[in-house]
């Protein structure tokens, strides 16, 4: 615990500045449908300069640090330092088994909870056990809201998929979640929980990366207005293909973050896990201080 306060102060200057979201918004609002956030109301909900609005009212950072997979066990340190560093998504999950030490970093960093966005997650069940998975979400987090619910994974069938849909309707109704959506869905994941009408998904969180990525569902989420976000984005991403060495050498980047920009840029969420590396962790927030030209996009989306 004494290794937290001197991790604070070493990150303790941002790179994403703490100001508003018109700011950063105008650096890279490129290619697709979803809307970086400019609005005034955005800035009283998260003070991340980077966000993009994902339902009335809720403003989605853009990048989102997620359950670093090292086998460290440092995740409170992880989300602390991604916090001091000027982050302010956290992407956790029932079946993390970290939320307690996400809650440990919301309370040890200076950050109101409304500065903060925390998505997580619940499996399948039926209706009840949905509701009770929520339920410990919030207790594990000890916060009386999450910022994004999301189903992890479609069920076995589309009848159950819409139960728990319903308990993540009814968790958004009564306040525990500001957004819900899914994850891991496909075009029929999707049009089954849609056909119940009512709140439709936030965002579709998949697993996106350099030479792995669904763009029928991609296009489809963005025909239907909802977000995708990727996760684990540098998956089996060859960062010495001399294709990405070579563009992050123009623009004088990491290869990591030209696959990481390749993303961000097409207005698409990025959940990553840079733990509690310095590099990655600045890496990934330097996102925004950059453009990739169309041709360099086009170059990276055939590889
Ligand atoms: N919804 C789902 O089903 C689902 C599934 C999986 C993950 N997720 C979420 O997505 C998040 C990211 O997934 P992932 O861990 O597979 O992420 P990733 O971003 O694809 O991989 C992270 C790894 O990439 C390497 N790396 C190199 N440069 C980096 C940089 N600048 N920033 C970050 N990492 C860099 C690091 O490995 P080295 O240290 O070896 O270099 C790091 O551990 C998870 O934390 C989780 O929250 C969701």
């Amino acid at each position: 615990m004494l290794a937290l306060p001197i991790l604070l102060l070493s990150y303790a200057s941002p790179r994403v500045p703490n100001t508003t979201v018109a700011a950063a918004a105008t650096v890279d609002t490129t290619t697709t449908g979803a809307k970086p956030s400019t609005t005034a109301a955005d800035t009283t909900t998260t003070t991340t300069a980077d966000t993009i609005e994902i339902a009335p009212g809720v403003a989605m950072p853009r990048l989102n640090a997620g359950h670093p997979d090292d086998g460290a066990h440092n995740e409170t340190a992880a989300a602390l330092a991604w916090l001091a560093a000027g982050g302010r998504g956290i992407d956790t999950a029932l079946d993390y088994n970290n939320q307690r030490d996400v809650a440990k970093a919301m309370q040890a960093s200076a950050l109101k909870r409304r500065e903060l966005f925390i998505t997580t997650k619940i499996s399948c069940g039926g209706f009840q056990s949905a509701a009770d998975k929520i339920a410990e979400d919030l207790k594990e987090l000890q916060t009386p809201y999450v910022d994004l619910l999301l189903i992890h994974f479609p069920c076995s069938t589309h009848a159950k998929t819409k139960q728990v849909w319903r308990a993540l309707q009814a968790a958004h109704k009564a306040g525990q979640a500001r957004a819900i959506g899914v994850s891991n869905f496909a075009k029929s994941d999707i049009e089954a929980v849609m056909s119940l009408g009512g709140v439709k998904p936030a965002i579709n969180q998949c697993q996106m990366s350099l030479g792995s990525h669904d763009d029928a569902t991609i296009a489809l989420c963005k025909s239907l207005g909802i977000t995708y976000e990727a996760y684990s984005p540098l998956r089996r991403v060859s960062l010495s293909d001399p294709a990405i060495t070579t563009i992050a050498a123009a623009h004088s980047k990491s290869p990591a973050q030209i696959a990481l920009k390749w993303i961000y840029q097409q207005d698409i969420v990025v959940a990553t896990s840079p733990g509690t590396n310095r590099q990655y962790i600045g890496e990934d927030l330097d996102l925004p201080s950059f453009t990739l030209s169309a041709d360099e996009m086009d170059t990276l989306a055939k590889l």
